[in-house]
């Protein structure tokens, strides 16, 4: 069965066809035009999502052709109103057009599924969601059946990477171009804190607050090393996610984890976490930040067994699991 994926939660427009395993197409378009105000503007999210719903939904399917789509996923929730509603009115008419079912996908559960394109992981495993908008712990007990056990006080860690960028005067999205400078300063440089909350919580509004508190402290020759603050900033972030993931997996006795979501691509991550013990899984960097295979392999599962969406589905911008 051939399933088109679309998501236009925030600011990628993209879409993606897979036949079980396998990626027909994965088109995705990065809004550049956020990159000027540091931060997504949801209003021009939605208008751009708008011009290039069409294009992107037309090259993901231009190999493989309209008639040979069974299915349609469309992220649902959560994310920007407007943003979503572009997506899901545009799945809605093509579903109704070709008289195909659709099915609307929460884009938490999205990025889960992400890991099984590459991946067949033993359940039960625990999912750390690491994204622009999301830091959470989940229990994947299998397929559609998810217990969240912690999640971020505050800042996720992509959006404290995002700020972090802002601050050392980089721009937007910053987790790539803080890991790519992170790559000639020294981790240990500063000693930037690990947040300490209860449970299997998260919190990076704190260290996010000492890297500001730092530029403003030292002079402009130390406030140029920018390679040492983004390497130590980064490695406080990475300590605090793998502290985390090992307490979750020593004490519910969960060796397995999936990592996804934008930060999951991050190389310091992921050479970390193999020192660790545990069976650590990540998705191809590519399938990391959003795009329209997550959610049609997310909707290939419900739509093969008969699960459909109704049209009367609205968008939910805080959509839980
Ligand atoms: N190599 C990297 N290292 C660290 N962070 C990264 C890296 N690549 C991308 N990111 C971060 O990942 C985030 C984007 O990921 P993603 O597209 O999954 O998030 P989102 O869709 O905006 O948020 P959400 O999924 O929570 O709605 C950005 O904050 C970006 O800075
Ligand atoms: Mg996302």
């Amino acid at each position: 069965m051939i399933v088109l994926g679309m998501d236009t939660s925030c600011d990628d427009t993209s879409a993606g066809c897979i036949n079980g395993n396998n990626i027909l197409s994965n088109i995705v378009l990065s809004q550049v035009l956020h990159s000027e105000y540091g931060g997504v503007i949801p209003e021009l999210a939605a208008r751009d999502h708008i011009k290039q719903i069409s294009n992107i939904v037309d090259r993901a399917i231009d190999k493989v052709g309209l008639k040979n789509i069974s299915g349609i996923g469309v992220t649902f929730g959560p994310g920007l109103t407007g943003s979503l509603l572009v997506g899901l009115s545009f799945a809605k008419s093509l579903s109704y057009a070709l008289s195909i079912p659709f099915y609307g996908v929460n884009h938490i559960e999205a990025h889960i599924f992400s890991l099984f394109i590459e991946h067949e992981i033993e359940y039960p495993f625990i999912a750390l969601v690491v994204s622009g908008g999301h830091t959470e712990l989940i229990i994947v007990e299998e397929k559609g059946k998810y217990k969240c056990i912690g999640t971020t006080l505050d800042d996720a860690a992509g959006e404290a990477f995002d700020k972090v960028s802002k601050m050392l005067g980089l721009s937007y999205p910053g987790g790539q171009i803080i890991e790519e400078i992170a790559k000639s300063g020294i981790p240990t440089a500063i000693n930037f804190p690990r947040a300490d909350v209860p449970g299997y919580n998260f919190s990076f509004s704190g260290l996010k607050t000492a890297v500001l508190y730092y530029l403003k402290s030292q002079k402009s020759e130390v406030r140029s090393q920018k390679s040492n603050i983004a390497a130590s900033f980064q490695e406080a972030v990475v300590d605090s996610l793998i502290a985390k993931l090992i307490k979750a997996a020593t004490d519910f006795k969960i060796k397995r984890v999936g990592i996804v979501g934008g930060v999951a691509s991050n190389i310091r991550l992921r050479q970390k976490l193999k020192n660790t013990g545990i069976d650590a899984y990540f998705p191809n960097p590519k399938l990391c930040t959003d795009n329209g295979v997550m959610v049609a392999m997310c909707a290939n599962f419900y739509l093969d067994k008969c699960i459909f969406s109704p049209y009367n589905l609205r968008v939910s911008s805080s959509a839980s699991l």
